[in-house]
């Protein structure tokens, strides 16, 4: 399976977003990543849905929106309506999580789930079938450039086998701490979204950053 790259803009220039957006698309990038902090959910605070409208004029490739926010049904529709195409929510924040998911699928968006590093699998089960994508935290979330957490590689894997119990093709998404060292381990445990802030923005080069990562992935894939 096609490894797909989403470098995340957390670890961008802020006030140079299209030229960054511009840099990792003729890398290879296949998705942009968006994360969204609200201070409460995470002890950080990032964007809200105009930053998200700005992005989309200018982004050729689909938002992958990651709200890492309380309460995220009071925000799904602006988030979309913003051109978010893809909306993840974390189990952590959402009590009724099968109506939030059915929300951002009737407001036409791919809907997926998150975990945090704490989470136990099991947390997925009722809604694993339901979902468009799974997105795995590979660090507690809140930060970029946090250290990959290795236990990740063996929840992936459990995570691939909750979704093929359930029927389901849908991708793992691995976010946190994604670098070329880790990139092909996560891939062979079964993620096929790499989402990557620091490793490809950090870089001074994006376009070349985007395209090692998915080289690197790759390369120790086929092993
Ligand atoms: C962390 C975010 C990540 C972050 C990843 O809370 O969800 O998407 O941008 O950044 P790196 O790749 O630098 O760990
Ligand atoms: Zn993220």
């Amino acid at each position: 399976m096609s490894v797909l790259i989403a470098p995340s803009i957390l670890a961008a220039d802020f006030a140079a977003l299209g030229t960054e957006i511009a840099a990792a698309e003729r890398g290879g990038a296949d998705f942009i990543h968006v994360d969204i902090m609200d201070g409460h959910f995470v002890p950080n605070l990032t964007m809200g849905p105009p930053v998200v409208r700005s992005l989309s004029k200018v982004a050729k490739v689909p938002l992958d929106v990651h709200l890492m926010i309380e309460k995220p049904d009071q925000f799904v529709e602006a988030f979309v309506r913003a051109g978010a195409s893809m909306i993840s929510v974390h189990v952590e924040a959402v009590p009724h999580l099968h109506r939030t998911i059915q929300l951002i699928k009737q407001l036409g968006a791919r809907a997926g789930v998150a975990i945090n590093p704490a989470t136990p699998v099991g947390a997925l089960e009722e809604i694993a079938g339901d979902v468009d994508h799974v997105l795995v935290m590979s660090v507690n979330p809140g930060f970029g450039g946090q250290t990959f957490i290795p236990r990740t590689e063996s929840k992936i894997q459990a995570v691939r086998a909750l979704l093929e119990r359930r029927g389901s093709r849908a991708p793992i998404e691995v976010d946190g701490g994604i670098d070329m060292s880790n990139a092909a381990r996560v891939i062979e445990a079964g993620a096929t979204i790499l989402v990557a802030g620091v490793s490809i923005f950090g870089t001074g080069d994006a376009e070349r950053a985007t395209r090692d990562l998915r080289a690197a992935a790759a390369l120790r894939a086929r092993v």
